[in-house]
């Protein structure tokens, strides 16, 4: 459970986006060969998103050597606006990143199951082995944000997919929150195949599920760390628990 986790308080969400491409550059330019980022979904990262795509992050990515996956999506049309890459699309990949270099979930395939084997096979061809290796780890940045009830990309409490650790993506059937729609989820272990994790939370909003998580209630967001890297909570003020400002 939330193994070496740091906690890093930015002012607010405008300041949080800026935090966090920072440490996507950082990241980015820790290794001159091929980048792996698995992005989030939500409201979360929309704004780490727009600061990515324009002057002077835009520049600073060397977006051919950039490849860009995602943590969980809801499994709707590709153009459905709860479509989690769709979000990431319209506000920056389409315009900056290579097509060959974004890696969408298949929401056009028969079920969730169908879509999280060949999400599956593509991440398995993309890393060139079919188990992960620590010394090598199939991501190096995952973003993630936290929900109400403490889940992570598509892993709710007391779901069977948090237990699943012979597979690296799953389908959820149902959502355990809003939106209700069935969900293709990367496993825990395949997430914390990454050497940062980083997790996005702002806002009053975050709050009861921030005193939660840090109480150390067993939740997916306490269960998720990267397994040999960094674990990174970048949180605004006001997500912040009373006990944890001073
Ligand atoms: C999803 C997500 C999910 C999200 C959290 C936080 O598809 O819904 O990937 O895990 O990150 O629910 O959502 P918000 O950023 O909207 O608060």
């Amino acid at each position: 459970m939330a193994t070496g986790r740091k906690i890093i308080v930015v002012d607010d969400a405008a300041a949080l986006a800026i935090a966090a491409a920072d440490r996507v550059l950082a990241r980015i330019g820790s290794d001159p060969g091929r980048i792996a980022i698995c992005l989030t979904g939500g409201s979360s990262p929309t704004q780490l998103y727009e600061v990515l795509g324009k002057p002077p992050y835009q520049s600073r990515i060397p977006w051919d050597r950039v490849h860009w996956f995602i943590g969980d999506d809801r499994f709707v049309a590709v153009s459905d606006p709860l479509n989690n890459m769709n979000i990431a699309r319209q506000i920056f990949l389409d315009r900056c990143a290579p097509a060959a270099n974004i890696h969408p979930i298949d929401t056009q395939a028969h079920s969730p199951d169908e879509a999280a084997a060949l999400y599956q096979r593509l991440l398995l061809e993309f890393y060139g082995a079919d188990r992960l290796d620590p010394a090598r780890p199939l991501f190096d940045l995952v973003l993630l944000g936290v929900g109400p009830d403490g889940h992570v990309a598509s892993l709710f409490p007391g779901y069977p997919a948090i237990e699943v650790t012979d597979r690296w993506v799953v389908g959820v059937p149902e959502a355990h929150v809003a939106p209700f729609v069935p969900r293709v989820s990367l496993t825990l272990p395949a997430l914390a195949s990454c050497r940062e994790m980083l997790f996005l939370t702002a806002g009053s909003g975050k709050r009861p599920i921030l005193t939660r998580v840090l109480g150390g209630e067993d939740l997916p967001a306490n269960r998720a760390h990267s397994r040999d890297g960094e674990t990174v909570w970048l949180c605004d003020r006001a997500a912040l628990p009373e006990n944890f400002r001073a």
